[in-house]
């Protein structure tokens, strides 16, 4: 029999030292501080918003979407299977989450723990030291480069502790993106039990000749595991779905950990019809390559003024401000017309501001007030 443990001379509930030392996710806003209801460029959704047949099956159109009082299929299996058709992988090495958020923190808390770090470049995905954290392993941020991932960097801070590896590709909230033959250098050099996951969350973005190989590498690794979401191109954040393939012994650690029922009845049946619908997943990304080109050449004309638009991959642009007009003013510029955007301080970018692709209208809006501001600024 184990010795029961010493009493303890505390009054209340003691969390973990670990868990206490999590700083909050902070999600993007929608309103002004005054309440207002603002047009969200805070949070990286979709502005064409849901493919129709989706919203549709999440009314109650869609297979077994038609009866709240029934549990989920806590396997997922139709969804899994559309899945494994549309990318060519076995549906047994798919495992579906509550969202990405929830398979990169099960990710950190199989293979990771007290004692073990987590690592990832500088600027990378806020969630990836929250998982970090929460398992009760360090985070350890690799230097960045000019804003992007660095790969030589990024194993000289490998250490016998590094248990997992985590590389959003493209990278929120920069946008960066690292290509096909950096992603196979980074993985070759990695030592084989450390886990590298891939966070693919805008994958669809990109172009299909951009692919940087980390499914195929999921696909024949034993330590490589991507995670994809239906919350960006799919436009069905607000049902909270995500995927995650890898090696069979991989999935099997997760699926162990996660909620049995963790997808809803109407995510299941909203995500499977998305599948269904790829006119609109191309339309999404046709609209972000268009509307991103002329946001950046925009941005671009305001060099003169201090604003430099980093590269994008995503279906956002980080801004840095080194001139008269800072990220902070612009802000507060852009709610005053009636925009959020994401002003980044606490990820230690007070420099920087993140903003979503919107519509055509929102966007020539936003250029042009950030042109007023700047030309404004003294
Ligand atoms: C890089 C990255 N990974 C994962 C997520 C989480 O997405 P979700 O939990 O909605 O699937 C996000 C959301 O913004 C993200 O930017």
């Amino acid at each position: 029999m184990s010795e029961p443990s010493a009493p303890s001379a505390a009054t209340r509930p003691v969390p973990k030292p670990w868990i206490a030392a999590i700083h909050p996710y902070v999600p993007g806003k929608s309103t002004g501080a005054d309440g207002k209801v603002l047009i969200k460029l805070s949070a990286n959704e979709n502005p064409l918003g849901t493919s129709p047949l989706a919203c549709a099956a999440r009314l109650g159109g869609g297979e077994g979407a038609g009866d709240p009082a029934r549990y989920p299929d806590p396997e997922s299996h139709a969804l899994r299977g559309a899945l494994g058709a549309l990318h060519g992988i076995d549906p047994a090495r798919i495992v579906m989450g509550t969202g990405s958020d929830e398979l990169l923190h099960l990710a950190a808390q199989a293979f990771a723990g007290p004692g073990d770090e987590v690592l990832y470049q500088r600027y990378g995905f806020s969630v990836y030291e929250i998982a970090a954290r929460r398992c009760g392993a360090a985070p350890i941020e690799a230097p960045d480069r000019d804003y992007a991932a660095d790969v030589d960097v990024l194993l000289g801070c490998v250490t016998p502790r590094t248990r997992v590896v985590f590389l959003a590709n493209p990278n929120n909230p920069t946008g960066s993106y690292l290509p096909r033959a950096d992603l196979a250098r980074l993985h070759a050099a990695l030592p084989a039990d450390v886990l590298l996951v891939v966070d693919q969350a805008y994958a669809e973005y990109l172009e299909a000749e951009a692919d940087d190989g980390a499914l195929a590498l999921a696909a024949s690794a034993e330590n490589v595991l991507v995670t994809r979401t239906f919350s960006k191109i799919y436009g069905l954040a607000g049902e909270r779905v995500g995927w995650a393939t890898g090696a069979p012994h991989l999935i099997d650690m997760l699926n162990r950990i996660r909620g049995p029922f963790n997808v809803t009845v109407t995510a299941q049946a909203s995500a499977l019809a998305a599948l269904g619908d790829l006119a609109f997943v191309d339309a999404s990304r046709t609209h972000n390559r268009a509307e991103r080109a002329r946001f950046v050449a925009a941005l671009e004309a305001l060099g003169n003024h201090g604003l430099r638009p980093l590269p994008s991959e995503a279906n956002f642009v980080l801004i840095e401000f080194s001139g008269a007009l800072t990220a902070e003013a612009a802000y507060k510029g852009l709610m005053d017309e009636g925009f959020i955007t994401r002003w980044l301080p606490g990820q230690g970018l007070p420099q920087c501001l993140r903003i979503t692709i919107g519509s055509a209208a929102e966007m020539d809006r936003v250029a042009a007030v950030l042109r007023a501001l700047a030309q404004a600024a003294r």
